[in-house]
């Protein structure tokens, strides 16, 4: 566990890493089709909280994209190839550029950073180097990243966008981490939303079953890996908020700390 870093060289900006959701950015169970209207939706949120002088770093998720591509190369065993590593690299790129299209329209300046290409991970950890992508905000520029595809030693190899986020916002001194979802946050095993985690609250709720994968094809495994990404990965002091990106306003509630926003995560 480490300390969070200093967000150096952003001055008197705020900044927190927003995680969306494939669930919400696509259309899940249809290849490669994303959601321009909450793509459009978000991108006015974050533009809006821009202007209050926020900076973000945008995590997306492989949703309808990534998801599906990798999801038929590890099925039909072909992940230890190069058509396997070019497919899906290509696939999170596409949506990317989608994703930055619309972010221009509300003023963003997003800037695509390709995380096989300043990555290496090591198991589950992104290990990027982040100091790249610092740079952005020098320019109040929005970094746009996403769960990727990496030549592993014995095959291709998936870090998804939930693991990325921890580690951009613990190495970049965010002061939020923000992952917006399809359900409002996390469920007990009543069903009961649960409002806050602490790291004790985390493991326990992680020893159980109810906390699963997703309803769609997700290579990276649902509510439960991100969650185990926030354990494994984040650092002393990270807040993070999981909450409902299908509900306009939840990222300024989750900036503003407000407790609607959704499942809190406190380390
Ligand atoms: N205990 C739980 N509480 C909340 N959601 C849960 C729980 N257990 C499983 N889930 C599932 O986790 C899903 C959210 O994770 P999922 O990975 O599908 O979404 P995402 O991260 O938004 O998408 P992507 O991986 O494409 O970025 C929910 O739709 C829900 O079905
Ligand atoms: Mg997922």
């Amino acid at each position: 566990m480490r300390e969070r870093s200093r967000v150096g060289g952003v001055g008197e900006v705020r900044l927190a890493v927003v995680k969306l959701g494939g669930s919400i950015i696509t259309r899940k169970n249809v290849p490669f089709t994303p959601n321009l209207e909450a793509m459009r939706r978000i991108s006015e949120e974050l533009g809006r909280l821009y202007r209050l002088g926020w900076r973000f770093v945008v995590v997306l998720g492989g949703g309808s994209y990534g998801h599906p591509v990798a999801h038929e190369y590890m099925y039909s065993g072909l992940m230890a190839t190069g058509e396997a590593f070019s497919a899906i690299t290509r696939a999170m790129l596409e949506l990317s550029e989608v994703f930055a299209e619309v972010a221009s329209e509300y003023g963003l300046n997003p800037v695509i950073y390709p995380p096989h290409a300043f990555c290496r991970p090591r198991g589950f950890k992104p290990n990027c180097c982040w100091d790249i992508v610092r740079r952005a905000f020098w320019y109040d520029a929005t970094p746009i990243v996403y769960g990727d595809a990496y030549p592993g030693y014995a095959s291709i190899q998936i870090v998804s966008g939930d693991e990325l986020a921890v580690e951009a916002a613990c190495e970049l001194g965010a002061e939020r981490l923000v992952y917006l979802t399809d359900v409002p946050g996390v469920y007990d095993g009543e069903g009961r939303l649960i409002p806050l985690l602490t790291r004790a609250g985390l493991q326990e709720l992680l020893e159980h079953e109810s906390v699963g994968g997703s309803s769609s094809i997700d290579v990276t495994g649902g509510m439960r890996r991100k969650l185990q990404a926030i354990l494994e990965l984040g650092c002393q002091g990270l807040r993070v908020v999981i909450g409902a990106g299908t509900r306009p306003g939840t990222l300024a509630l989750a900036l503003e700390g407000r407790r609607e926003a959704g499942t809190w995560v406190e380390l």
